[in-house]
């Protein structure tokens, strides 16, 4: 009797003595240099100790990817999907090979994973194509930064030579410092709309939003004071976009009119970039372009609209918007928005032209969105290619987007156009605002 419980005891001290080892080997294994080599090309995971501090991390937002034609962006942790890292890439799309990731932590302690590569099935058809890569493994949530590479890891020296992304998002946060954050994914070329996007940009304000991200390939030299002086306020983030320095990239969607390797200026890939940065940092996240206001017409602002849709459609997160054109030929009578110290500041004034055009029979007019980030994985440009719950199609008599532009229906008279006159109800606050912006540009003296 004695002895079985001798037995048992022994048995039991065993068992908890393993099991601490076993707990602790598995700690000094993360913790541990050690690299093997010749790890066949397939390995899942192995472990690599590599010397960082001379390593500088990337702030460039596009790197090339290591032997392969691909670029990635921008490194997230995922926390929706077991804490993988997921980055934002740009892949030739009839190139795939396998890529690999390295992640490592402050203590220098690197795991080597195989990629998932997975290309948004919206690509307009051009030969590149906005991507996630993601790298799943042990202790991902503890990664600090990233190297993709299509090298396997027995090339070692490929190892020492790649550039490393820093990982954001590491920590899931579940109050946001902003309410409402505006993507405007590009801006290219001279761009020189200097009017219509401070007008804009104020009217934003009063609209209740607190930041704007915009992603700058180049811009025209006043809106480029324009924007300075937004950075300065801290209401805009500019994102250095430079992909004309590593592809071609087209100046529109359709590629038989502006052929070349990327749509739009990887206006895809800023979209989801920015839906990953602002995902716990904003509430709400409006994906619009430069040249579009998304106007809540039943409400005075956007939280009180927002406030509204959340209660009447609980499971949506994705809310789609109406684009309306209000064409840019078509002036209002009385003049009483020309006001002298526009004259001289280059671009549109939105506050002339308040004729709308009408629905076109069979044509679905095109939307933008304001989304919960946090429940989108992929996006496309007028609509959500994965997210969790539903979509709502916001009708125009609570909220539609006001883009002033070129017309669509260039032949109809200003009889045929509807008077909607919606931006001139912010005149009191909205002019001495612009003025202001303008004067701390250095564009009005
Ligand atoms: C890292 O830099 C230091 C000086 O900055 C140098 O002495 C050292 O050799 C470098 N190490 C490697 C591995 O390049
Ligand atoms: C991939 O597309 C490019 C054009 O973008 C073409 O020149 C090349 O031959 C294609 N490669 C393959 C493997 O199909
Ligand atoms: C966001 O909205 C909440 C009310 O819903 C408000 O208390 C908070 O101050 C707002 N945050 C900002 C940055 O405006
Ligand atoms: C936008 O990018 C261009 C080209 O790199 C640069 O010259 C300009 O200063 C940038 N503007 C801002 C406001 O960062």
């Amino acid at each position: 009797m004695a002895k079985a419980k001798i037995n048992l005891f022994i048995f039991l001290i065993t068992f908890v003595v393993l099991t601490i080892t076993s707990i602790l080997w598995k700690h000094i294994l993360w913790n541990t240099l050690f690299y093997i080599p010749g790890t066949p090309h397939d390995a899942t995971s192995i472990n690599i100790r590599i010397e960082m501090c001379n390593k500088s991390i990337s702030m460039k937002s596009i790197i090339p990817i290591k032997s392969s034609s691909h670029f990635a962006v921008s490194a997230f942790i995922d926390h929706r999907i077991n804490k993988a890292i997921r980055v934002i890439s740009i892949i030739k799309r009839n190139s795939t090979q396998p890529l690999y990731c390295l992640y490592c932590n402050n203590d220098k302690v690197c795991k080597f994973t195989k990629a998932e590569i997975d290309i948004h099935s919206d690509h307009f058809g051009f030969p590149f194509g906005a991507s996630d890569v993601l790298c799943r493994g042990d202790n991902t949530q503890y990664a600090t930064h990233i190297a993709l590479t299509a090298n396997a890891a027995d090339e070692v020296s490929d190892i020492n030579n790649l550039d490393f992304l820093p990982i954001k998002n590491r920590v899931s946060k579940e109050s946001f410092k902003y309410n409402f954050t505006i993507c405007i994914s590009n801006l290219f070329g001279d761009y020189n709309n200097v009017l219509q996007f401070v007008q804009t940009m104020e009217m934003y304000k009063l609209l209740g939003v607190q930041r704007v991200v915009i992603y700058n390939t180049s811009s025209g030299s006043d809106l480029n004071k324009l924007l300075q002086h937004y950075e300065r306020e801290g209401i805009l983030e500019i994102v250095p976009w430079p992909i004309d320095q590593f592809l071609n990239p087209s100046a529109g969607w359709d590629i038989t009119i502006h052929p070349g390797d990327l749509h739009y200026y990887g206006q895809l890939v800023t979209l989801n970039e920015c839906i990953y940065r602002q995902m716990y940092q904003s509430k709400y996240v409006l994906l619009n372009d430069i040249d579009e206001i998304i106007m809540p017409y039943k409400y005075a602002n956007l939280p009180l609209l927002m406030e509204d849709l959340r209660q009447k459609h609980k499971s949506a997160n994705v809310f789609l918007i109406e684009n309306h054109i209000f064409p840019k030929t078509q002036f209002e009578d009385s003049g009483r928005f020309v006001l002298p110290e526009w004259k001289n500041i280059p671009g549109i004034n939105i506050m002339e032209h308040i004729y709308r055009e009408p629905d076109r029979k069979n044509i679905y007019n095109p939307t933008k969105m304001i989304v919960n980030p946090r429940n989108m994985m992929q996006t496309s440009v007028h609509s959500s290619l994965k997210h969790t719950g539903d979509v709502y199609r916001v009708p125009l008599d609570v909220c539609r987007i006001v883009h002033v532009r070129t017309p669509l229906q260039g032949s109809l008279t200003k009889e045929q156009l509807f008077v909607d006159t919606r931006v001139w109800e912010f005149q009191q606050e909205l002019i001495p605002n612009i003025n202001k912006a303008l004067q701390l540009s250095g564009l009005l003296i």
